[in-house]
């Protein structure tokens, strides 16, 4: 009876222990940039549209600018942004929207972010990089 219990209570501590486990996971998705495993492939700017409202930015930072330099979206756009450096550790902050990560050679960074509202979102660097750094921007333009 005893070793029911205690298999039991071991299984109901594991059941806890793995539901925490992908709760600590799924909440990190939606919050904190995620690493992705780095190929060449990163290294070429570009924006793949899924369906009308996905879309995948490749983004790549190099001194002094960021390349693609222009999105346009339609508003109610799921945009991944996959983040790069072709050489020094640049910032890449979206004005107006909770997005904020390094670009970094050699390492992909992930973010997803939701754009409800029209306008124009400046893209900047806030980690400084060289004479440039002031004028290293891009821009989405949702709308
Ligand atoms: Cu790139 Cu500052």
């Amino acid at each position: 009876k005893y070793e029911f219990r205690a298999l039991l209570t071991a299984m109901v501590v594991m059941t806890i222990f793995i539901f925490s486990m992908l709760y600590v996971v799924g909440a990190r998705r939606s919050d904190v940039p995620q690493c992705v495993n780095f190929d060449k492939s990163y290294l070429t700017p570009r924006v793949d549209k899924i369906d009308d409202s996905t879309y995948e930015v490749y983004m790549v930072a190099q001194m002094w600018g960021f390349q693609p330099d222009e999105i346009r979206i339609p508003v109610g756009s799921t945009v991944d942004f996959y983040l790069t450096s072709k050489d020094v550790v640049h910032g890449f902050y979206i004005d107006g929207k909770d997005v904020n990560m390094m670009a970094e050679y050699g390492n992909v960074t992930k973010r997803t972010a939701k754009f409800n509202t029209a306008g124009v979102y400046k893209i900047f660097c806030h980690e400084y990089c060289g004479v440039g750094h002031q004028n290293m921007e891009a821009r989405i333009i949702v709308g």
